[in-house]
């Protein structure tokens, strides 16, 4: 099943036949919003708001374990993320689509793993998740290819065939706001290959992959990062941008959820192979 997780200004699926709204409790807390599970052209689909419905979670506070938590609970294989970056790139315009290959993790202080050794939580479960947390094992997930090959491809032809503006493949540099970064910042991140920069894309996607989910993340450049164009950043223009671009991002979800083969061709379900130590 995919699951979305919902950034600024996408708190809610219009389109999204709602069957049933969990709020569940996860050995790691409570999920920043309760999940809307429901069916988009015929299959089911998982919603999850990110920053809560009411946007009360800052990016550096939102709960990433409990949210991919819940999602696994809730059947979910695959998980699309949905984001507002700035854009470092000169190439990158404001509503652009981009699809990234890579981040750099600039945040300090998340809880960023689900395998804690000897201190991880004991969870039921027969699964290897399970096992490999509840005998306290330590685990080094490989991110050679941390988004999903497989959702990216369906992700680019979805953005074609639209005729979006998009680029596939760069780098997200993730800082842990929520303040807007420097000038000094963004020349700094430039100069370390980083295309665009958000907020709230690691942990998740590390995550993701620690429960061999597949994820991709879909960015829309809200706005050129600090110091590259004149004049000041607003959460305002962030919100304004994501909201025009609502209808896209809806469509683009529904056209995935029908582009997805059932079964997964991509190594993602073997994250785990290899990694305990
Ligand atoms: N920086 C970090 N996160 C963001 C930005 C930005 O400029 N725009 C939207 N999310």
């Amino acid at each position: 099943m995919l699951g979305v997780i919902g950034g600024s200004g996408l708190y809610s699926l219009e389109g999204l036949k709602v069957v049933d709204e969990v709020f569940p409790k996860t050995p790691f807390g409570e999920p920043s919003s309760p999940l809307l599970i429901g069916e988009v052209e015929g299959r089911k689909l998982v919603f999850l708001a990110r920053h809560g419905r009411d946007h009360s979670f800052p990016p550096h506070l939102v709960p990433y374990r409990a949210n991919l938590w819940a999602m696994r609970e809730a059947g979910v294989e695959r998980v699309l993320a949905v984001s507002a970056v700035g854009g470092i790139n000169s190439v990158l315009k404001p509503g652009d689509f981009f699809l990234p290959t890579s981040f750099i993790d600039l945040t300090k202080g998340r809880e960023a793993t689900f395998y804690e050794g000897r201190f991880s939580r004991k969870v039921e479960g027969e699964d290897k998740v399970a096992r490999l947390m509840s005998e306290g094992k330590v685990v080094h997930i490989d991110l050679s290819d941390p988004y999903c090959p497989e959702m990216r491809s369906s992700l680019e032809e979805i953005l074609k065939e639209k005729g979006l503006r998009y680029t596939h493949g760069g780098v997200y540099a993730c800082t842990d706001g929520p303040r807007f970064e420097t000038p000094a910042e963004i020349r700094m991140l430039n100069k370390l290959g980083a295309d665009v920069v958000g907020m709230t894309g690691v942990p998740e996607v590390v995550l993701a992959r620690e429960l061999e989910m597949c994820y991709a993340n879909i960015s829309v450049v809200a706005n050129p990062a600090a110091g590259i164009s004149e004049g000041r950043l607003t959460s305002d223009e962030v919100i304004e941008m994501m909201s025009g671009k609502e209808k896209e991002i809806k469509e683009i979800i529904s056209k995935l959820v029908k582009s997805l083969p059932e079964e997964r061709t991509c190594n993602c379900e073997k994250s785990l192979e290899g990694a305990e130590v």
